[in-house]
């Protein structure tokens, strides 16, 4: 059983990928009529398809088959083949954000002087381009300038607003958008279909909500529960699933908390409020976890009215992280918590209550 469905269903060709309808059209005809350019930009939110039709238009290019008037790859040819194995040498990949600075990029521009070992193009695909540092930046600005004919960049971000003017002009952008739910519920049935699983239908919908747009999220959620159901996945079982997800999110919420890291407290805050988090049920959750400490911490022999709510690992936890707590600051926080639960339902900006809590309150 493979956890690693994202990779396994990685498209092969341009007709495979899912949704990014402009995108591809656009790409396809001028590969169609080999108007190649030197540097191109996909930018959008996450596993959406920037890197897998990145690897596309490098197996196009050098592909030892394709005709002039053609865009799709083989997969047959030796070039096809060595990118699909992930041992192309004319294909380097480069993860921007662990490979950011300035000799990083003096050793790409030099590998840029060299033609092709073994064929028509030298593609560099750069990852999570937006990390790189300014004198990267500058660097890389260089060789875009003035490219020899047979390098291609590509470029690929989800926060493209971080990268410099100098570089956004002088390359090709295209924008990934989030995939349409049914193309997803779509996507994981077919996975379903081809690996065996049984599925409830509501099950792939609530998988495919919970990715917000995302195909890779959602088929390695996918994968996670075929593997946790033995191929049979339920809505009570996704729904398990995303609860422990959410666990851990309070969990490390109430951390926050404890250690008064008003900084990451509110960053955090922030961070799913705009991964699609309602705050209105992060805060009630936030408020059932404190309340459970709370009663902890007035005496362990109240664990009975919890034990219906939580298993025996959730409780052990609880028991360990109220030794961390006083009495009273919990008192405060929640009578504090229940204020904001209400504040949350009419604030104009949808964060400001908790961020006012969090600044107030953490001292
Ligand atoms: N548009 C799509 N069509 C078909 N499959 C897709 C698409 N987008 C994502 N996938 C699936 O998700 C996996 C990850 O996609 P990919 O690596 O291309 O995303 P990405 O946009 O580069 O994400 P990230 O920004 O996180 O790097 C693919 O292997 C594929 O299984
Ligand atoms: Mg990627
Ligand atoms: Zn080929």
């Amino acid at each position: 059983m493979s956890l690693v469905f994202y990779r396994k269903y990685r498209p092969q060709t341009f007709a495979e990928v899912i949704n990014q309808k402009t995108t591809i059209k656009t790409l396809t005809s001028a590969l169609k009529q080999g108007k190649i350019s030197h540097a191109y930009l996909f930018c959008g939110p996450r596993g959406t398809g920037k890197t897998s039709v990145a690897r596309l238009m490098a197996k196009a290019l050098n592909c030892q088959n394709r005709k002039p008037n053609e865009y799709e790859p083989c997969n047959k040819c030796e070039s096809c083949q060595e990118i699909n194995e992930g041992h192309s040498l004319d294909l380097i990949e480069i993860d921007a954000a662990s490979n950011r600075g300035i000799d990083d990029i003096r050793s790409l521009k030099e590998n840029v002087k060299f033609p092709p070992l073994k064929s028509k193009y030298k593609i560099f695909i750069i990852d999570e381009a937006h990390q790189l540092t300014k004198e990267a930046f500058n660097a890389l600005l260089k060789t875009l300038e003035e490219p020899p004919s047979y390098i291609v960049f590509i470029l690929a971000t989800t926060e493209p607003e971080k990268l410099p003017a100098t570089i956004l002009s002088r390359v090709e952008r295209y924008d990934f958008k989030k995939l349409a739910l049914t193309d997803i519920i779509g996507r994981l049935k077919e996975i379903c279909e081809k690996e065996k699983i049984k599925y409830e239908e509501e099950a792939l919908r609530l998988i495919a909500l919970y990715s917000e747009g995302g195909l890779r999220d959602a088929e390695s959620l996918l994968g996670q529960l075929a593997l946790v159901t033995n191929q049979n996945i339920t809505k009570e079982a996704v729904e398990g699933l995303m609860g422990a997800i959410n666990l851990e999110k309070i969990r490390h919420f109430v951390d926050l908390l404890n250690k008064k890291d008003k900084m990451k407290a509110i960053e955090f805050v922030n961070k799913i409020y705009d991964e699609g988090y309602d705050l209105d049920v992060f805060n009630k959750e936030v408020i059932d976890y404190l309340r459970k400490l709370l009663l902890l911490k007035i005496s362990p022999s109240l664990g009975n009215i919890l034990e219906k709510e939580a298993t025996e690992e959730e409780m052990s936890t609880l028991f360990k992280q109220a030794q961390n707590w006083e009495t009273n600051t919990l008192e405060r926080l929640l009578r504090k918590l229940v204020e904001v639960q209400w504040q949350l339902k009419t604030s104009p900006v949808p964060t400001l209550p908790l961020e006012l809590f969090l600044s107030e309150e953490l001292i």
